[in-house]
């Protein structure tokens, strides 16, 4: 399943949006446009149905309803966020769920519900605040989708929410994730748990799937050679490599010497090949030399559509090598373009007459998007750095 549109309202720097989505989903626009605000909606709609979540948490993790509601609106309109959900590209939806949400003026602030709506079976499901809210509004400061008996018409919905999936792997967390003990983030975005989550996994699963990983590392890495995991002598597991190229019996490395993009791009493979039904991706080609981020977008629709169950990815990058496959198509790339009044805006790229004029003339995506994105006064960086500073 995939989500088909995404609708928002004053979510972050986003005053409203609305766009139709593929099963790939590339996310460009300049530095602080909100590409990652963008994947954040995701992430906070699966800590909502996720569990042990929940409406209230998930406000709280995503740093209170002040700082998610946009600063450009107006007022203290409420946060509006819709997504329909489809089997694959351009079929009908099958779910849409939809929910607004206000705050408390006086006393606690806290969040609750201005709305929750599902339709799905070609009908209304849920429409609250119903008689019981209205009898009790204490209700409206949970969802139904976070409550398994009162979701249990529309769980596909809960479900696919729960198992979505947010990469943006730093290789020093995962080397050494000690180093960064703190408060834990949903979903572990940066690898810290990468490791645990490699050893929890079935032992048939793993090596399978190390094994598949070796074989799409080989044009990268193409020294490294019998990728697998062991276990060190207090019992935690790390993933062993010998590289071909420093003995002719080559050495053994482990995860901690591995090359960052090495790391990241083993990270990226696994989450690949993990299978959740939504996998969001910030900026894969960091680290990456650029033949391998050239034939990141292949490698993402084969890997994906290897199961019968075919996930969605969305991505942001600022790529011009990742854009520049000819397999990307224009309805696949939503452009983020800041606007001074409303907030920055979304299109999607086959809906830009001129930059389509371009994709008609033979240009890549990379060509005639990324001019685009790129900031026109990039040479005044370098005068503020020229000038004389008395320390
Ligand atoms: N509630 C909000 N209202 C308006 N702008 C916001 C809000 N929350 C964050 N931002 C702004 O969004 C920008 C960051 O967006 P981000 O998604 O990190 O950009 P990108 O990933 O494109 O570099 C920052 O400029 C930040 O100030
Ligand atoms: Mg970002």
């Amino acid at each position: 399943m995939i989500v088909s549109r995404l609708k928002l309202k004053n979510w972050r720097n986003f005053q409203f949006v609305d766009v139709e989505l593929k099963e790939r989903v590339f996310v460009v626009g300049p530095n602080a446009s909100g590409k990652s605000n963008l994947l954040e909606v995701f992430r906070f709609l699966r800590d909502i149905a996720k569990h042990g979540g929940g409406l209230q948490q998930a406000v709280e993790d995503h740093g209170g309803l002040s700082k998610m509601r946009c600063l450009a609106a107006r007022q203290h309109p409420d946060i509006e966020v819709e997504v329909s959900l489809s089997e694959s590209n351009d079929a009908k939806p099958d779910w849409r769920y939809s929910i607004g949400i206000k705050q408390e003026v006086r006393g606690f602030r806290q969040p609750y519900l201005a709305y929750e709506r599902v339709w799905g079976d070609g009908k209304q499901l849920l429409n609250r605040p119903d008689a019981d809210d209205q009898k009790d509004k204490l209700r409206l400061t949970q969802t139904h989708l976070e409550q398994i008996n009162a979701n249990k018409e529309f769980r596909v919905v809960a479900n696919f929410f729960d198992s979505t999936a947010y990469l943006h792997l730093v290789p020093q967390v995962l080397r050494f994730p000690q180093a960064f003990a703190g408060k834990e983030i949903p979903g572990d975005p940066f690898g810290r748990h990468f490791m645990e989550r490699v050893a929890r996994t079935p032992i048939k699963t793993r090596r399978a799937r190390l094994k598949n990983i070796e074989r799409a590392l080989r044009a990268a890495v193409p020294q490294l050679k019998g990728l697998t995991d062991i276990k060190d002598e207090s019992g935690i597991t790390h993933l062993e490599a010998v590289y071909e190229h420093w003995r002719p019996q080559g050495a053994k490395q482990r995860e901690d010497q591995f090359s960052d993009g090495t790391l990241r791009l083993l990270g990226l493979l696994w989450s690949l090949l993990e299978g959740d039904d939504l996998l969001l991706l910030e900026e894969p080609e960091l680290s990456l030399n650029s033949g391998i981020v050239s034939r990141l977008p292949a490698l993402i629709y084969r890997l994906r559509n290897r199961s019968k169950k075919k996930g969605q990815v969305i991505l942001t990058t600022h790529s011009f090598d990742l854009l520049s496959d000819k397999g990307v198509g224009a309805e696949e790339v939503l452009l983020l373009t800041p606007t001074d009044q409303e907030g920055t805006q979304v299109e999607k790229v086959s809906d830009i007459a001129d930059v389509k004029r371009l994709l008609e003339g033979g240009m890549t995506i990379g060509e005639a998007v990324l001019p685009r994105v790129t900031p026109k006064d990039v040479n005044q960086l370098e005068f503020s750095f020229g000038t004389h500073d008395p320390n």
